[in-house]
């Protein structure tokens, strides 16, 4: 089954409104001179950011996310930032359960599939994030995890059209040692697999799994190409245009 692809650009931490408004310009230019292009691309940007990127992005064709959400739409949350916030601010995606903020912040499975559901409930598409740390992979593990972090992480009424999955070893993040197109294959068919059960046969051939992982515009052809990668969660080549823009056109 053919699924159009994602290219899709987390932004993490990083630029200050005009260097955020910059990036955006440059891969929205691309966007319009390339309408044509064979995937959905997607720039998640800082909170802080989303309303000017989705400003400077209006028309293009490129969407925007955000990074994270709230389970709540609303109240006594200080510092949160509301699914339906997003939406409004321009928002059609957002990123959930990335592995930095399952460590940093003690996220769980639990907690992100709220969110999820919250997404859901705001109109978002939830880029589901799951992956295994080097120790789980070398302990045999790897499929066992991502299996549970699936099941655990994924609400009712999760599907094709409001959820996309982002597998991302953990060993793969920020450095530069990207998983072989053998090793992401086989998280992906397993995900897809376990998908199957999840949400059924159809949903399941038609939701979206992408690679993440210090995918770069010199390996992610390869990747890309794979049976069960359905585009890339970029984080260091998204904060370079020509190197974001190198990737999308592997699609
Ligand atoms: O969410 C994508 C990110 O975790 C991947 O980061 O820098 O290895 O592409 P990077």
């Amino acid at each position: 089954m053919s699924r159009r692809p994602l290219i899709a650009g987390n932004w993490k931490m990083n630029g200050l409104k005009a260097d955020g408004i910059a990036l955006a310009d440059g891969v929205a230019a691309k966007r319009r001179a390339e309408p044509d292009l064979a995937c959905d691309v997607l720039v998640c940007p800082p909170f802080l950011l989303v309303s000017d990127v989705a400003r400077a992005v209006a028309g293009s064709g490129l969407a925007v996310g955000g990074q994270d959400c709230h389970a709540k739409t609303s109240g006594a949350h200080t510092g949160d930032t509301s699914p339906v916030m997003l939406k409004d601010a321009g928002c059609s995606h957002v990123i959930l359960g990335h592995s930095e903020r399952r460590t940093d912040h003690g996220e769980t499975d639990a907690e992100v599939k709220a969110k999820a559901a919250a997404a859901h409930a705001a109109g978002l598409v939830a880029i589901v994030c799951i992956g295994e740390t080097l120790a789980q992979r070398d302990g045999g593990e790897t499929l066992e995890v991502n299996r549970r972090q699936l099941k655990g992480s994924l609400p009712e009424g999760a599907n094709a059209d409001n959820t996309v999955i982002a597998y991302e070893p953990v060993w793969a993040i920020g450095t530069g040692r990207v998983a072989s197109p053998e090793q992401a294959q086989e998280v992906h068919a397993a995900i897809r697999a376990e998908l199957v059960k999840l949400v059924g046969e159809t949903e399941a051939g038609k939701m979206r799994i992408l690679y993440g992982g210090s995918m770069k515009p010199e390996n992610a052809a390869q990747l890309i190409a794979l049976p069960d990668v359905d585009g890339g969660l970029i984080g260091g080549a998204s904060l370079k245009v020509e190197d974001f823009w190198a990737i999308a056109r592997n699609c």
